[in-house]
């Protein structure tokens, strides 16, 4: 979707002048726009990648949000983790995190590609979670714009008035909290604090961007590998 039609209801001209780094918006959807983002299927095939035949793994972006509230992370947390001890956790509550992920189908890719039209380079990070008040990152600010697609569930979120360096997490005081479902768009500018509450399973995107600094990034192409003889029918 370009980024125009993304934010079509505020509009370019209004996103850079009253939005664009001061100001987070919700663009509420009718239908799912953003269902073939990412589906439960993938992110089901996504995880029996973990550790196959404890040998093989194809997970180096997951990360968990473990009951303590601290981030466990596949790739650099020096204590790992068997299959088992991850469903545990997933079906206690903790929420996964599949970061880097904007390559795991087209949507996501073309997606990158528009905003990159208006950003630098960016990615989607994945966040899903098993159900209601599920284990969430506490209060924090994010040092890119981001842009969070809900894909599935419910989501409560908690906007704060304060930005990153003006005080700490602790210290910050709610501007804004508002429920947000499947095909809603929120916009969050850099560094303003922000936190949520998970009000069933869940899958939210969030696509988030380096400023544009003046080179734009160009994102290879995605290529159809698919034989063309299987869909020519032959
Ligand atoms: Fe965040």
């Amino acid at each position: 979707m370009k980024f125009e039609e993304l934010i079509a209801p505020i509009g370019l001209e209004r996103f850079y002048d009253e939005y664009k780094g001061k100001k987070h918006f919700v663009i509420k959807s009718k239908k799912n726009i953003f269902k073939n983002h990412f589906s439960w299927k993938e992110f089901d095939n996504y995880l029996n990648q973990i550790k196959i035949n404890g040998v093989w793994d194809r997970t180096p972006q997951l990360q968990v949000v473990l009951p303590n509230g601290e981030k466990w992370c596949k790739k650099k947390s020096p204590t790992e983790k068997t299959r088992e001890e991850l469903l545990e956790l997933w079906q206690g509550g903790s929420s996964f995190i599949l970061t880097l992920s904007e390559f795991l189908n087209e949507t996501m890719w073309n997606q990158c590609r528009e905003f990159e039209k208006h950003y630098g380079i960016g990615q989607a990070n994945i966040y899903c979670s098993n159900q209601k008040d599920a284990k969430c990152f506490g209060i924090h600010a994010d040092s890119t714009d981001n842009f969070l697609f809900h894909v599935s569930g419910k989501i409560r979120w908690y906007m704060y008035k304060e930005y990153a360096g003006q005080c700490s997490p602790q210290e910050c005081t709610i501007e804004e909290t508002f429920e947000l479902d499947d095909g809603d768009l929120l916009y969050i500018p850099k560094k303003k604090y922000h936190r949520v509450d998970t009000l069933s399973p869940r899958i939210s995107i969030s696509f988030h961007f380096r400023e544009f600094d003046g080179k734009p990034y160009i994102r290879k192409e995605w290529y159809d590998w698919k034989p063309e003889e299987i869909y020519n029918g032959r």
